[in-house]
């Protein structure tokens, strides 16, 4: 993959990508919903390349989805479908467009190829990935198989799709409680992110969870220690911790849920000041919409989902490189488990 700069030049000269006021004028209906991060000079930057994203993208047919953690550019200015992993999955499995764009990492790429087989999945940069997906191998589940035999194995869908063929369900940070509250088996292994686990062990403790060490780079960053300093400089801040941080770090929180969950909750709950213990991007795609929320806290960036950019999207949709594949024989029982967790998300929980 070309470098930023060479992309740059190589895509000038194939459009008018140069700042243009002009272009982000005729935009402002996208600059509305994130004036209140991108500055002026920023939209007249980015305008062009939103622009040519968007006649591309019906020009080839395809359809964007992009997670919660994109930049405001890509999330408010190209996206056909924003949400968490399990909300892009879902959505993967309805998709009529032929081509697919995942503006998000490469696993959630692959979660829409094994969805999808006969689509184009196209990922902006192949590099995208995640150090949960890195931290586990198919060996890895044979070797927690042996270790607690009979137990089942679920598998957060921050995996491959190798990984999601050697397990029996998969579960994202939305559903897992639901999905190990709902299995029959006392003992139930979870991977690979230990965090998650013991998150999910805390509050289905009826079963005896055990885990993979796995974990995110960029919610393991965040300590109690933080938040406590948070609340005593601010006692009526609201803090909104993801499953992925450390137990300590989510029992220190007023709520604690997927990337989604997060959005819903500050949208009702409109809190005066709230701390979103996550990847900085959140508080920025949802700041125009909750104006009275004050959002605080350190910008803590994934720099996997960072490496999408809006000149890699044009550049795939450009040239068509980027196209996952997944061998036919690894998806057929990925799909199952990737289904199995779609189909537990529908039932009634409780
Ligand atoms: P969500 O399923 O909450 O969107 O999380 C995905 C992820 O990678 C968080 O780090
Ligand atoms: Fe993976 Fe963490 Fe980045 Fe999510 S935030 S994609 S879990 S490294």
């Amino acid at each position: 993959m070309l470098d930023q700069i060479a992309l740059r030049a190589e895509l000038a000269d194939l459009y008018d990508l140069s700042p243009s006021t002009e272009i982000a004028r005729a935009n402002a209906h996208l600059y509305r919903r994130m004036d209140r991060v991108v500055t002026p000079p920023d939209w007249a930057i980015h305008a062009p390349y939103v622009a040519a994203i968007n006649k591309l993208k019906t020009e080839r047919g395809a359809v964007i989805l992009a997670h919660n953690y994109m930049t405001p550019e890509i999330y408010h200015g190209i996206a056909d479908v924003v949400g968490d992993s399990l909300q892009l999955a879902i959505e993967a499995t309805k998709v009529k467009a032929d081509v697919i764009v995942q503006c998000g990492v490469h696993f959630m790429a692959e979660t829409s190829k094994i969805l999808n087989p006969s689509k184009t999945v196209l990922i902006p940069d192949m590099e995208a990935g995640c150090s949960l997906a890195e931290s586990i191998t198919a060996a890895g589940i044979a070797e927690m198989r042996a270790k607690y035999p009979g137990a089942p194995v679920v598998t957060y869908v921050n995996t491959t799709a190798e990984v999601k063929a050697a397990s029996d369900i998969c579960c994202t940070s939305s559903n897992a409680a639901q999905i190990v509250r709902g299995l029959d088996s006392d003992t139930v292994i979870m991977t690979p992110d230990k965090y998650l686990a013991q998150n999910i062990a805390a509050l289905v403790p009826e079963k005896r969870i055990v885990w993979w060490d796995g974990s995110c780079i960029v919610h393991e960053q965040y300590t109690a220690q933080d938040l406590r300093d948070f609340r005593a400089w601010s006692p009526d801040i609201r803090i909104i911790a993801h499953p992925e941080c450390p137990p300590d770090v989510v029992a220190e929180a007023d709520f604690s849920g997927s990337t989604s969950g997060i959005i819903d909750y500050v949208t009702q709950q409109r809190p005066e000041k709230a701390m979103l213990v996550t990847e900085c991007s959140m508080a920025a795609n949802i700041s125009d919409a909750l104006p009275d929320v004050d959002f605080v806290g350190p910008c803590n960036m994934c720099p996997f989902m960072k490496k999408i950019t809006l000149e890699k999207v044009l550049w795939s949709l450009h040239t068509m490189e980027g196209a996952v594949e997944v061998d036919p024989v690894v998806a057929d029982k990925a799909r199952v488990a990737v289904q199995r967790m779609i189909d537990f998300s529908a039932r009634p929980s409780g």
